[in-house]
């Protein structure tokens, strides 16, 4: 496959990662990450975790502890890009750029904001008491953080599902304003588990406090579920599996064949005791494996910090080159010659890098990128046909910046310094292309 769907999924570092977290969240992005026709970005959302939090301490403890749990339900760091959201300069950079094409009044409608506008209006507040800038620009940051890799999915529960549209209007915005410049991203719900219920029935979420950690120990789970709200019904009595919040947690574990077994015991009147023991079971059947691994993990927090700096590395070699191109599209620009002006576009004429495009013993067709002097700065992967080959090129050739983020599963991977030095490369000879043109 030529192009890969990328998906991209952030979760804010302001807690204990919790079942509903694994069931809305992790469990499906990390089933998708295995894709062979998915390329994924899983970041740690320390800035979003910010406009929430004011104890510092909290915010690398939730970071290590959300980082332990991806990895320990198998994210392989090696195949997607996992990174932490504050060692991408990029984003709050990009924050900015895309703060002046979004429209306050949109900002004025955001779920959250409009939440807690509504409730200090019904208390007889000023709408704005005790609303931070922060929280108002929200879907901002969400929106540079989804841009910025030019995610086409965002996996998220439907309560984020506007942010994702936010999104999407700031790129429609800036492309028309200054060119094709960002993929519109779309949200992707799983509908069968968007959400779980927490321990009252409601939600499972932080603010309502009623979750159950994910990685409990065993004793604790058991205990946890044992205060999952039931009604009076006594043992032999049937029970409704409509409304029961027992009952949905179990579904989202279990299977078809099991989820109908424990539909018949409603019916025929399983005791809300037993009951639980069969969920408490059928969740740590799934989770002590992981539980294991997470705690070994835990163990290592440098191991950890290690991991998340060698995906940001990653990750920056995409952001810096398509930052520097959409600084340059809104007029952020150099003054000096070495900028994409004229006078430049006259000496690489005389020194220009080209493309070659070659079949390879394999069968497959292939192309380098090489500079005036014959060095390497891009390596392709094997291409279907020579047509495949040059379409990429030509993408190449006209939205570098974009082309490169887009065609990076069928290039060699490159490290940051590599990548600056084909972006450069690829923008001088479209911009010696443009003015030839003339
Ligand atoms: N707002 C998301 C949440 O609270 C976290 C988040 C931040 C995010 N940036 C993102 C999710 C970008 C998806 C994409 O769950």
């Amino acid at each position: 496959m030529a192009n890969k769907i990328r998906f991209l999924t952030g979760i804010t570092t302001s807690g204990t990662p919790h079942l509903g977290n694994y069931v809305g969240s992790v469990r499906h992005s990390v089933r998708f990450s295995l894709r062979p026709d998915v390329e994924s970005y899983y970041f740690l959302a320390d800035y979003h975790a910010l406009i929430k939090v004011d104890q510092p301490e909290r915010i690398p403890r939730s970071t290590l502890e959300i980082a332990a749990s991806w990895l320990a339900c198998g994210l392989d760091p090696e195949r997607v890009t996992f990174y932490r959201q504050s060692d991408i300069v990029e984003i709050p950079e990009l924050t900015w750029l895309l703060t002046c094409v979004t429209g306050k009044g949109m900002l004025n409608r955001a779920h959250a904001y409009k939440a807690a506008s509504d409730k200090n209006t019904a208390r007889g507040d000023d709408p704005d008491a005790d609303v931070s800038a922060g929280l108002f620009m929200y879907p901002v940051l969400m929106g540079a953080d989804i841009l910025l890799f030019n995610a086409h999915k965002v996996p998220v529960g439907r309560d984020q599902v506007q942010h994702i549209e936010m999104a999407r209007d700031m790129a429609q915005r800036f492309n028309h304003l200054y060119g094709e410049h960002f993929t519109l991203p779309e949200a992707e719900i799983d509908e069968a588990v968007a959400t779980l219920p927490g321990l009252d029935g409601r939600k499972m979420s932080k603010s309502y406090d009623n979750t159950i950690p994910l990685f409990a120990p065993r004793g604790q789970l058991q205990k946890l579920i044992a205060g999952i709200v039931t009604d009076s019904r006594a043992p032999g009595e049937p029970k409704e599996t409509e409304g029961s919040a027992l009952f949905q947690i179990y579904q989202a574990f279990a299977d078809a064949g099991e989820t109908e077994a424990l539909r018949k015991s409603y019916a025929k009147g399983i005791g809300w005791g037993d009951a639980k023991q069969v969920l408490f079971e059928r969740i740590d059947r799934e989770v002590a494996p992981l539980r294991e691994r997470y705690e070994a993990l835990m163990a290592h927090p440098a191991e950890i910090e290690r991991i998340l700096l060698a995906g940001a590395d990653k990750a920056r070699a995409l952001s810096r080159p398509f930052m520097t191109r959409l600084r340059e599209a809104v007029g952020l620009r150099r003054l000096d010659a070495s900028a994409s002006g004229s006078s430049t576009a006259k000496t690489t004429r005389q020194q220009r890098a080209s493309f070659k495009q070659y079949k390879d013993s394999d069968g497959m067709f292939y192309f380098k990128f090489l500079d005036a002097d014959g060095n390497q700065l891009l390596q392709s992967r094997g291409f279907e046909s020579p047509r495949d080959a040059g379409q990429a090129i030509a993408r190449l050739r006209q939205q570098p910046g974009s082309a490169l983020t887009e065609l990076a599963a069928k290039l060699e991977t490159l490290d940051a310094e590599g990548m600056r030095l084909a972006t450069g490369a690829l923008e001088a000879l479209a911009a010696d292309t443009t003015a030839g043109d003339k």
